[in-house]
């Protein structure tokens, strides 16, 4: 009767990686227990998320290096992996499990960046804007119900959210990645995505300084106005407290993404004996949820949503 807080599988988002192939689980080496699933079985863990409770599933392809370009044009492919997974998704299991996309260039570039860079390597706002305006309209093409921009460039939830209503995509949504820091925490998932090898350089032009908290407020505020239905705050606990007063600035749906680093943080801790795993996974995603997340994204959804269900 006096507990505050609550957590149910339906509070999570489970992100999945995507590869080429047929019937193929690839394990990604920094992240024990997550893999890449080719579409086919990206389509049956979709089936298990729903199963389980979970709402949405999150997904990241793993684009063949043949496919990658300077400019990252296979995200604008109607029949990349993203958009075949999406297809593959609906088709088999429509309603009954959400789709979202991130929309950022990073899978797809020779660079790893997720944009579009210059001479120097310093990655250009406005031609980028363009290129992630085709991007995300090709995945609500291809069924996705929320779009999510990670991509951190100025104005691109406002264009993107003209493209949508251009193209009369009225009921996809926008779920920003409004306050993305600049954090060591994502190794493993350019890892997943085969960027990590390729990345020169950081992105530190275009994601947020760890130190700044006002600022994340300011990044919130513009991409709100920019017509973001959501919003989301990552890494996420070390930045429960960006979490916390975004909660109590705005009235709108607050998501955190407990990240790569910090999935194989709280794994390598249980492995060494430091913790009891199933406990550090309820006990950091119950303290989203008490610092005012709607949501959480977490590649311990399945696990989690397993541990909760009893
Ligand atoms: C791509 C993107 C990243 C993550 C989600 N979308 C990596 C990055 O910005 O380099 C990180 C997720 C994670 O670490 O789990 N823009």
């Amino acid at each position: 009767m006096v507990c505050e807080t609550s957590l149910s599988p339906s509070d999570l988002i489970w992100p999945l990686f995507i590869t080429s192939g047929k019937d193929i689980e690839e394990p990604v080496s920094s992240l024990p227990g997550v893999s890449r699933w080719s579409v086919n079985n990206i389509v049956k863990r979709a089936g298990d998320a729903a199963e389980l409770g979970i709402p949405c599933v999150a997904l990241f392809p793993n684009t063949q290096p043949g496919r990658r370009s300077e400019d990252g044009s296979e995200a604008t492919n109607p029949d990349n992996l993203i958009c075949n997974a999406i297809k593959a998704i609906k088709d088999t299991h429509g309603d009954a499990i959400g789709v979202l996309t991130d929309v950022a260039l990073d899978p797809y570039t020779s660079h790893g960046q997720d944009g579009l860079i210059d001479d120097t390597g310093y990655v250009l706002n406005d031609e980028t804007v363009a290129v992630l305006v085709d991007q995300a309209v090709n995945q609500a093409r291809a069924g996705a119900d929320i779009i999510a921009p990670s991509d951190m460039m100025d104005g691109r939830v406002d264009a993107i959210r003209q493209a949508l209503e251009m193209g009369e995509y009225y009921n996809v949504q926008i779920m920003s990645y409004a306050a993305k820091y600049a954090s060591a925490f994502y190794g493993p998932f350019r890892d997943a995505v085969g960027s990590g090898g390729l990345l020169k350089g950081d992105k530190k032009s275009y994601q947020m300084d760890p130190a700044n908290s006002d600022e994340a407020l300011r990044e919130v505020a513009l991409d709100i106005s920019e017509g973001a239905d959501s919003v989301m705050v990552k890494p996420g606990l070390p930045y429960l407290d960006i979490v916390r007063r975004v909660r109590d600035r705005f009235n709108i749906p607050v998501y955190a993404y407990q990240v790569s680093g910090e999935y194989a943080m709280i794994e390598a801790a249980a492995a060494a004996g430091a913790g009891d795993r199933e406990a550090l996974i309820l006990e950091t995603l119950t303290a989203f949820r008490r610092a005012g997340c709607s949501g959480i994204l977490t590649y311990h959804a399945a696990d989690a949503a397993k541990l909760l269900n009893g």
